[in-house]
């Protein structure tokens, strides 16, 4: 029975100040049944102090991440203004959640956090200027042409953005309607110039066996947007197996890449956290589902069998040859501006 007096602080900031929910809304909160309830809890005890109605919805857990959701859930969120998502197997990018974003007002993916990664993600970092920061590196991203990624696990990696939006997936629901949790920006580039190795030392998540436990990094070898082979140790035979399960090509798929800059993320097996944590390089292959592609203005890149994702730890980062960052540190003038007023210390 922890966190729960900082909890309702972080759930506060979540409904009111990120979701901006009003008076009168139906606000859905839902989770599968691996995870912690007390978000649920405490988010709907939120929605309740601002005037919504919270409605709770609670369903087994999938066995694949990012596959439909039971109908009777699906329903619910053709019905709610605001959608927040808990569940430890995310449904992002799946049909059910692409139609209900075409009633709801907003919805925010906040997959696998648990009572203890949402006080530290939500509740105690200033959100405000981290969603600065986030808007500051989409808008330099889309004055480049070429992003290129090193890191000391040995990734070498560059694309074409090739007009290509990048966007700050974080920020608040009077600017977008689909959110991810804060400390995020991302696109993706013109998939046939991606190339290079990337090599995953802080999470690949799914599977479940990896999560942050990678001991001898797993190197993907991408040629043209596609990932042609993986080595390492017994993580990437655990990924390797994975992928192969599904016997789909669109699997192998990079769908996007990110900026983490969250200043409080950890590396845990939590993905909504790890994902964020300072200074990394996320990637993600399988499903480009439409948040990923806002160029379609609502269609799916492609689909795949599932949406898989890596953190690369201390990465550098060079826009045109410029570096944004050098091994985990953001180094751009702009940005440094915005990091000394955030308080952070690199
Ligand atoms: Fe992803």
């Amino acid at each position: 029975m922890t966190w729960y007096i900082e909890l309702g602080k972080a759930a506060d900031t979540l409904v009111n100040y990120i979701l901006k929910v009003k008076k009168g809304e139906d606000v859905l909160i839902y989770g599968d049944d691996v995870l912690d309830d007390a978000v649920l809890k405490a988010t709907a005890a939120s929605v309740k102090s601002a005037g919504g109605t919270p409605t709770i919805v609670i369903y087994e857990t999938r066995e694949i991440s990012f596959s439909e959701p039971p109908k009777p859930l699906a329903a619910a969120m053709m019905d709610s203004d605001v959608t927040v998502e808990f569940s430890a197997k995310a449904i992002l990018y799946t049909q059910a959640q692409t139609n209900a974003l075409k009633r709801n007002r907003a919805y925010i993916c906040l997959t696998s956090l648990d009572r203890e990664a949402m006080v530290r993600t939500i509740g105690w970092v200033n959100y405000p200027k981290m969603a600065e920061l986030g808007d500051k590196l989409a808008e330099i991203t889309n004055k480049a042409e070429e992003i290129k990624i090193t890191s000391p696990s040995g990734t070498d990696f560059s694309a074409k953005i090739g007009g290509r939006k990048f966007e700050n997936f974080g920020g608040t629901a009077d600017k977008r309607k689909v959110i991810m949790l804060g400390g995020q920006t991302g696109g993706s580039p013109i998939e046939k110039t991606e190339n290079g190795v990337l090599a995953f030392d802080g999470n690949v998540w799914p599977p479940d066996e990896i999560k942050s436990n990678i001991r001898t990094p797993i190197k993907c070898k991408v040629e043209k947007g596609i990932i042609t082979d993986i080595s390492g140790g017994s993580e990437a035979d655990i990924l390797r197996r994975y992928l192969a399960s599904f016997k789909d090509p669109n699997m192998y798929r990079i769908a996007h890449v990110c900026y983490g800059y969250h200043p409080l993320a950890r590396v845990t097996g939590d993905i909504s956290e790890v994902e964020r944590v300072w200074g990394c390089f996320q990637v993600g292959w399988g499903t480009q589902g439409p948040l990923l592609r806002p160029d379609l203005a609502g269609s799916y890149g492609w689909r795949a069998a599932s949406h898989d994702d890596g953190i690369i730890l201390k990465a550098s980062i060079y826009l045109d040859g410029d570096p944004v960052q050098k091994d985990g540190k953001f180094v751009q003038p702009e940005l440094l501006e915005i990091i000394k007023e955030m308080g952070v210390e690199q």
